[in-house]
């Protein structure tokens, strides 16, 4: 099975779990993006359900495919939450970002009473870190925001370049909110709930990519079969 495949097998056991009225945060990525198509069918079945989208990209989605939307705004508690994730270890921490989405998807997480994770079973690690951690940044001051990213990381046992995203076009990505992204190549991170809370404290950083004590489940899909981690 190609692993778009599991992404698919994955968001279809998310959508057999909600239920009709519920307030849904939809995330972003290619697996959110087979859990909102897979949504809509059952929207188009005649399930009621309102949906508020993590980023533009998937706003842009559900809105083609007539999936009710709403805002924090309007509904600012939410019943369940499913996204994917870049990385998850068995803790159920997550690195987040990859779609340059984090922010958005870390504010509608922590509004939602349950965070569901669908990935394939590539994302699972022992330790967090090697996929790049994104940290979105505002530009003024970044050359001292970096300095204080660098303390951070040298202080939590992590090492390693700070490299702003760019397209393969080579021009900057900037997020939903008008941000750069630096991708911190650390390899691992030893202790991502001491790094999180260091990140946490920097100023020009607006938002890190390590979800901690967000994701109440997640689940995994193997060549074997689903795995539900929580
Ligand atoms: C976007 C994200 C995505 O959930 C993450 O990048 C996983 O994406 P995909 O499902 O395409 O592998 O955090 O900011």
């Amino acid at each position: 099975m190609s692993l778009d495949a599991l992404k698919r097998e994955a968001a279809a056991r998310a959508v057999a779990i909600v239920q009709p009225g519920m307030r849904l945060g939809l995330g972003t990525g290619s697996t959110a993006k087979h859990f909102v198509d897979l949504l809509a069918e059952r929207v188009r079945g005649g399930l009621s359900i309102v949906g508020v989208p993590t980023s533009e990209a998937t706003r842009a989605q559900a809105q083609a495919l007539g999936v009710p939307l709403t805002t924090l705004d309007e509904t600012p508690q939410l019943d369940l939450t499913v996204d994917g994730a870049d990385e998850l270890d068995g803790r159920l921490r997550l690195i987040k970002g990859g779609g340059a989405a984090h922010l958005r998807e870390k504010i509608v997480a922590n509004a939602s009473r349950r965070m569901i994770v669908i990935a394939d079973e590539t994302k699972r690690v022992e330790t967090l870190g090697r996929f790049p951690l994104p940290l979105e940044v505002v530009t003024f001051g970044l050359g001292a925001t970096r300095i204080a990213i660098g303390k951070a990381l040298a202080a939590s046992g992590c090492a390693g370049e700070l490299t702003i995203r760019k397209r393969q076009d080579g021009s900057v990505v900037l997020t939903d909110s008008g941000n750069l992204v630096l991708d911190a190549a650390l390899g691992r991170i030893p202790d991502p709930d001491d790094l999180a809370a260091r990140l946490d404290a920097i100023p020009g950083l607006v938002e890190h990519g390590l979800f901690i004590g967000l994701a109440n489940a997640a689940i995994l899909a193997t060549a074997s079969g689903i795995e539900i981690i929580g």
